[in-house]
């Protein structure tokens, strides 16, 4: 096909023509119709961003029928089960966004053991409300270390020590009859070098050699380190490894065992795809896109958040939901703030991408204003994203498996008058407990000399004070977790944190784990401080009571769904974060969270600006909202939700 390219905005009349009768024929007549209104539908989506992928190099037109033709397949073979659910999801688009979204992070062994013990946990996880499950990498990864199973052997296969395909697939029938989505990763962005790919590159074979990034010297490596950051300075340094039956380099931007994969091959494409389509049709019902922002290369950049790795993701999700049209992407994006928003899909117009993305600016910023006892510069950060699309949501959290990477921008900082660098090398420190008067103690994770910056890990316990019995740590962790609860999104929760479990003291027994101190905070679930979760004198008790009391007060609340607006306001206290939060569907919703060892309070005409006239309490710290004096008072670490009588 010419590159000068077809009229993509036109129905693509030909192609429904010529597959309308395969179409009828495999999915029978209303399937079939309802597949081709998919396809004319999705088209422009999926042909605009092939086209400028692939045009160069390939018939564009022929890899969209192609492409169709697997997503046709992935409908035929799609369990009626599924279908019945993909009806319901076509008919309310907004399903995820509901207030009654709340979700649950956690790795399938260290929560239960197997996929099918985890079956055994649902009325847990029914307690706490959770309507989405996110199941930490599941696939077969490779022996030996593994990433955090992010380093993949086998798409088609689970980890045989969780179970099998058929387990997995038990599971989600379980979860759909509960009401709760499954979450799995895909971690498309690089396989282990065992993956089948990857063996037969390394054997020669040239149609998988260009699967991958190989340099015959060091030539373009070097290149392009010129401009590239490094993820893991300290244990896997550079973005390259050399590879002898590789005969050169090849691109490794995370672990030596983890091979980038080469998504200008439109082979490579093709066979993601097939991988996505698959797992939707075992009943997974969101893929995390981990790793997103790095799909695409470009020399002289950081080589992330490249303008093609949104048309990869765009195009896959037009083509996999032909097959599956309740599947949702989520992004795992952990970028500056300025390049967040657009993989949910707010280009210069809005283009279909993800359907959810990590709130990163939004975690950081608590921690920082946690450890500052100020919320100014998470108000003045906060205020500057651009908002997200409606049909989109975030996903507010407050950790998760991975390291906190101190995202706080110069400009952000400079705007309250601080220095980025310094706050940055603080705010690790001061969550290392290096800091006088800090009562977190998490570690340092990957410090790099040559740039003096630093990560943090931890579990949200031990940042905020339980580990060094800090008595206000249980009232800062549920006023961490109201603004998660509250800012709009859906709220996820890492395991344990509902019963503010602390950091694996064994973590760094296992020699593969040793060097990476991630694994401080992926404990194995503790079932016996679980057991006490009803004993109000017991701080599992304390703990998982608020957080639940939490999820109890969202679910009531539309001002909270997905898809409303969040704006910052400008309390006349420094130490209160304050926002309002509204949506079509309802009033407003002021939140407010204190940040600081003592009472503070605000004027009640920030809340009548805010549309919040007469004030009435809807939930908050001690259960009441002490409104004296025109001003709504909070206690130390205290919060409330507040809207009109
Ligand atoms: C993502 C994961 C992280 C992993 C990396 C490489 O960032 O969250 O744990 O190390 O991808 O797959």
């Amino acid at each position: 096909m010419p590159s000068s390219g077809p009229d993509l905005a036109a129905p693509p009349g030909d192609l429904v023509a010529a597959i309308g009768p395969a179409a009828r024929d495999r999915l029978g007549r209303l399937e079939g119709e309802a597949f081709l209104a998919r396809l004319e539908r999705v088209h422009p989506d999926v042909a605009g961003p092939l086209h400028t992928l692939y045009g160069a190099r390939t018939d564009v037109a022929a890899l969209v029928r192609e492409l169709v033709g697997a997503a046709l397949d992935a409908a035929a073979a799609r369990p009626e089960r599924l279908r019945v659910l993909d009806r319901r999801r076509e008919v309310d688009p907004a399903w995820f966004q509901d207030s009654r979204t709340i979700g649950y992070a956690c790795y399938t062994d260290r929560f239960a053991g197997t996929l099918a013990g985890v079956r055994t946990r649902l009325d847990y996880l029914a307690e706490l409300g959770v309507t989405y499950l996110h199941l930490m990498p599941l696939l077969a990864p490779r022996e030996g270390p593994d990433d955090g199973g992010y380093a993949v052997a086998d798409y088609t296969s689970v980890d045989p020590r969780l179970g099998t395909m058929a387990d997995l697939e038990d599971l989600t029938a379980d979860l759909h009859g509960r009401g709760i989505a499954l979450c799995v990763d895909l971690v498309l962005n690089h396989t282990a070098r065992e993956h089948e790919w990857a063996r037969r590159a390394a054997a020669g074979d040239p149609a998988y050699r260009d699967f991958y990034l190989v340099f015959p010297d060091r030539t373009m490596p070097d290149a392009y380190e010129r401009t590239l950051p490094e993820v893991f300075p300290d244990t896997a340094p550079g973005s390259f490894t050399h590879v002898p039956e590789m005969g050169g380099w090849v691109w490794t931007t995370f672990n030596d065992y983890q091979w980038d994969l080469d998504y200008t091959n439109p082979a490579v494409f093709g066979a993601m795809l097939r991988t996505m389509l698959e797992l939707a049709n075992h009943g997974v019902d969101v893929l995390r896109l981990d790793a997103a922002p790095f799909l695409w290369k470009r020399l002289g950049t950081d080589c992330q958040n490249q303008p093609e790795a949104h048309l990869l993701v765009q195009a896959f999700r037009g083509l996999t939901r032909l097959a599956a049209p309740g599947l949702l992407f989520k992004a795992e994006a952990i970028v500056a703030p300025e390049m967040l928003v657009q993989y949910l899909g707010a280009h210069e117009t809005y283009r279909p991408e993800c359907d959810l993305a990590y709130h990163n600016q939004l975690m950081v910023l608590l921690w920082s204003s946690l450890a500052t006892r100020d919320a100014t510069l998470a108000t003045r950060a906060l205020s500057r994203l651009r908002p997200e699309p409606p049909s989109t949501g975030w996903i507010t959290y407050l950790r998760c498996h991975d390291d906190i990477g101190w995202a706080v921008s110069d400009t952000d900082a400079a705007a309250v008058g601080w220095n980025g660098y310094e706050h940055r090398r603080f705010l690790a420190a001061y969550y290392a407990g290096r800091h006088p008067g800090s009562t977190a103690r998490g570690a340092l994770f990957q410090e790099n000399e040559a740039t003096g910056d630093a990560r943090t890990s931890g579990m949200a316990a031990t940042l905020a004070g339980f580990a060094a019995g800090d008595p206000a740590a249980v009232d800062r962790l549920e006023t961490l977790y109201s603004v998660v609860f509250s800012f709009g999104g859906i709220p996820l929760l890492w395991m344990g944190d509902e019963l503010a479990l602390g950091d694996d003291p064994h973590w760094a027994d296992d020699p593969e784990h040793a060097a990476d101190n991630r694994w401080m905070h992926r404990p194995p679930m503790d079932w016996a401080a679980a057991a006490r979760r009803h004993d109000p004198e017991t701080v599992e008790g304390r703990v998982f009571g608020r957080i639940r009391a939490l999820a109890t007060a969202r679910r009531g609340l539309p001002a909270l769904r997905s898809g409303g607006s969040t704006v910052l306001l400008e309390p006349d206290d420094p130490h209160v974060l304050a926002y309002r939060r509204q949506h079509p569907r309802s009033g407003p919703l002021v939140a407010l969270a204190n940040f600081s060892d003592g009472w503070q309070s605000v004027d009640l005409g920030l809340l009548a600006a805010a549309g919040v006239a007469a004030p009435a309490h809807v939930h908050s710290t001690r259960g009441r909202l002490d409104l004296g004096e025109g001003r709504a008072h909070l206690p130390p670490w205290g919060f409330a939700w507040i809207a009109t009588a």
